[in-house]
């Protein structure tokens, strides 16, 4: 038996998330929290209430059957799930989804599209598979001023993935285990230790869920309260990473796989006294995308351990570079300012983690509230083609 979950114990989150690797917690207390909900920001209760959230018992919940040993983290989803490749016969055009729009702004050349006058809630399966290639093609769509029920939320991402992803630790919106919530100060307020020095958040460059066999495909982060000043997210392109590497060098990485691991850990039964150890699971380190069919670099300095077949110096070396080239080459990032909005209204930021890294700045320190939802959509095994072509040749951009 695991040890058991005590109620009165605050929770060990005791390093910075911008390491990103957080240790097993088995004093983690599952269920809905009743001490938090007073500080719950006020636009983001107004959401949740005015589209029936039942709050009475309490904000937020945890699942109350946390794994704690590996093999049982591991069994969370071991069967592998149809995904339908959602956009891949979509209309190049989208002209059902933009017919309304009163703006389509393109935030950089090569990744970030913002959709101005249209509502999420209100689109339809033919516009939610268009959206999907827009989504492909560009890394990252926005839209401000949302009304979104965090009903409507989930069923989005259901339309677009294998299946939801329903985190075995972190906490979710009551009565909704695919709805993660994202609320920086509830970390800080269960003892997590964030400072300037040591900032917050999901600061740090990093790839969603890469240790699934399905792994993330689209992540829709719906923020309800955003800080007046900072608090921007970052996204940078895995097209472009790939696109900016010699053809010598892309040909070795060509078919290589590396190991990816999990952000939380768990207890190896086998081995209790190695310690906690997180999930590690071999993927393609180039990736084909499954709608655009064109190449993406897939690694992140948080959860990529090492590549496959070559000495760790090798590895470590070789991977140094590749993040490096996600990381400080900004021609192919974006930063997106969120904006407050109206009470009741939040922003939408729709990204594919098969072709990019992303960023959570936590300038704002924890001064002024930030909370959004976030619904992962889990995608395909991931695959490599090595007849797909890479972005900038599929566009004809040249060198
Ligand atoms: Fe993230």
């Amino acid at each position: 038996m695991p040890p058991s979950l005590d109620e009165n114990t605050t929770t060990s989150l005791e390093q910075p998330l911008n390491d990103l690797s957080i240790k097993v917690k088995p004093r983690v207390k599952g269920g809905i929290s009743t001490e938090f909900l007073k500080h719950l920001p006020p636009h983001s209760r107004a959401r949740l209430e005015r589209h029936g959230v039942d709050l009475s018992r309490g904000y937020p919940e945890r699942p109350t059957d946390i794994p704690f040993y590996l093999d049982e983290a591991v069994a969370v989803r071991a069967d592998e799930q149809e995904y339908i490749p959602r956009g891949k016969n979509a209309d190049p055009e989208k002209k059902a989804l933009l017919k309304n729009a009163t703006a389509v702004n393109n935030l950089s050349k090569h990744i970030g599209t913002e959709i101005v006058g249209v509502q999420l809630a209100d689109l339809n399966e033919q516009q939610l598979d268009e959206l999907a290639l827009l989504i492909a093609e560009r890394t990252v769509v926005f839209f401000r001023d949302q009304d979104l029920p965090p009903a409507k939320q989930l069923e989005i991402g259901q339309f677009w993935g294998s299946q939801i992803e329903k985190h075995p630790q972190v906490p979710h919106v009551p009565g909704y285990p695919g709805i993660t919530v994202l609320w920086p100060d509830h970390q800080i307020l269960e003892g997590r230790k964030a400072n300037f020095k040591q900032p917050g958040g999901a600061s740090g460059w990093h790839t969603d869920l890469v240790h699934e066999a399905q792994p993330a495909g689209l992540t829709h982060l719906h923020n309800d309260q955003i800080p007046s000043v900072g608090g921007d997210t970052a996204w940078s392109s895995g097209y472009g990473a790939y696109d900016k590497l010699s053809p010598a060098f892309q040909e070795f990485l060509n078919g290589k796989t590396a190991i990816y691991r999990s952000a939380h850990t768990y207890i190896d039964r086998n081995d209790p006294l190695a310690g906690p150890k997180h999930i590690e699971r071999e993927h393609p380190l180039v990736r084909t995308h499954p709608v655009t069919g064109w190449k993406t670099l897939w690694v992140n300095r948080a959860m990529t351990v090492r590549i496959v077949g070559l000495e760790p110096k090798e590895s470590d070396a070789i991977l140094s570079y590749l993040y490096d080239v996600y990381e400080k080459n900004q021609d192919i990032q974006v930063r997106f300012r969120w904006q407050p909005t109206k009470e009741g209204l939040g922003t939408s930021a729709i990204w594919d983690n098969r072709i990019s890294q992303h960023n959570a700045i936590w300038d704002y320190e924890g001064k002024e509230p930030r909370h959004g939802t976030r619904v992962t959509s889990l995608g395909e095994v991931p695959h490599f083609d090595p007849t797909s072509p890479s972005r900038r040749e599929a566009l004809h951009l040249g060198e």
